[in-house]
């Protein structure tokens, strides 16, 4: 069985061990010491844990008090997520298709899809592939807020169009497949002094002060709810899992940069396949492994491999192909978009998967092509 992903927490490391015999297992000294880590590897002023990526959304897009003529674009194909949390505040989703070659949102669909209602735009660095969040800044109205979506990409480090330089919020995702994990979880970071705080009571079901700020040197410190807010926010224990994680991040790119590259060296010649085509910024993450293949071939590739043991799947649709958005967005038309969902599929693709397994599943797919 060659597993689709694989985590790289280490089985010998007692994470927990610390939280469980300290006082706060929520949010507490852990998740301070976490959200140190993120604005000194981004220069941001404030970063936030969150329990997921979804949930950090929410949190930022209730803090911009949007109103039902709202409009948030988002690329058309990508993590339903990022139409739900839209939909989820009662704003309206804007899909810009994405370009056909390096499958990121195409600035110039976008720019023309820009209204007067416009004001969230929700780039995403799908598979670490780095979308130029400079260029669409430069090209857009200053009152627009740029939220970039960077689920898949954590390469901030030495990368001087880093990531949060040229947005208001940036939302990474710990989710059990993400490169780096602590089972569910997200982090927000940005330099918006007011909507941080605001962002932080929101995600803390509106309380001015979280219970770990409440007693400082024996004194204890009043608190207050001035709006409302739900429940977003990360709990120490598993923020405990990301310290090291994230310190060692460097490695972990490396390697899955590696794994790529081999990849690509033995799938190349194949003519059938296609590879998003990395776009302006060598300087990325690799988060995934896609290829596209023809629709009408796609599916037989996935049950041909599942059935030698080789875990692939669909990771990304058109969000406009799913039916409920289908059915409520019935106007849009994003042809680059529905086409790519329907010939993605994405490879076992991890830190440990050895070359061995790299050929075998090569191979596989050659011998799959060699009938066609
Ligand atoms: C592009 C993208 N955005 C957002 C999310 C949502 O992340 P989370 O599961 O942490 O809410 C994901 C999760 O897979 C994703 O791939």
């Amino acid at each position: 069985m060659i597993p689709f992903y694989k985590h790289n927490l280490k089985k010998d490391k007692n994470y927990l061990k610390k939280i469980i015999s300290s006082t706060y297992l929520t949010s507490g000294p852990m998740c301070e010491k976490v959200e140190n880590l993120l604005k000194k590897r981004f220069k941001t002023k404030f970063a936030i844990l969150t329990n997921s990526w979804t949930n950090g959304l929410i949190s930022i897009l209730l803090s911009l008090n949007l109103k039902p003529k709202d409009e948030v674009i988002i690329p058309a194909c990508t993590f339903v997520a990022c139409a739900n949390v839209v939909e989820m505040v009662g704003a309206k989703v804007i899909f810009a298709d994405i370009d056909p070659l390096t499958k990121l949102m195409d600035i110039k669909d976008c720019l023309k899809k820009i209204s007067k209602n416009t004001k969230v735009i929700m780039p995403v660095h799908l598979y670490g592939n780095l979308f130029n969040t400079y260029e669409l800044k430069k090209k857009i109205r200053k009152d627009i807020f740029i939220i970039e979506d960077s689920a898949h990409a954590f390469c901030g480090k030495d990368n001087k169009n880093s990531l949060g330089k040229f947005s208001d919020f940036t939302v990474f995702s710990f989710y059990a497949t993400k490169s780096i994990t602590c089972g569910e979880g997200g982090a927000i970071i940005t330099n918006h002094k007011n909507y941080s705080s605001k962002i932080r009571s929101i995600s803390n079901n509106g309380m001015t002060k979280p219970a770990f700020k409440r007693f400082v040197n024996n004194k204890y410190i009043p608190w207050d709810v001035y709006s409302v807010g739900f429940k977003a926010n990360l709990s120490d224990i598993n923020a405990s899992l990301l310290a090291d994680q994230i310190r060692g991040y460097s490695k972990i790119a490396n390697m899955k940069k590696k794994v790529y590259q081999k990849y690509i060296k033995q799938l190349k010649d194949i003519s059938q396949i296609t590879f998003p085509k990395q776009n302006f910024n060598k300087n990325r993450d690799f988060y995934l492994f896609p290829i596209g293949v023809h629709q009408n071939i796609r599916d037989k590739l996935i049950i041909y491999l599942l059935k030698k043991k080789i875990f692939v799947t669909v990771n990304f649709k058109s969000v406009t192909e799913l039916d409920y958005y289908r059915k409520k967005y019935k106007k849009t038309h994003c042809p680059n978009s529905k086409k790519w969902g329907s010939e993605q599929l994405s490879l076992p693709f991890h830190t440990k998967i050895t070359d061995k397994e790299i050929r075998t599943v090569s191979n596989e797919i050659k011998k799959f092509f060699s009938s066609y």
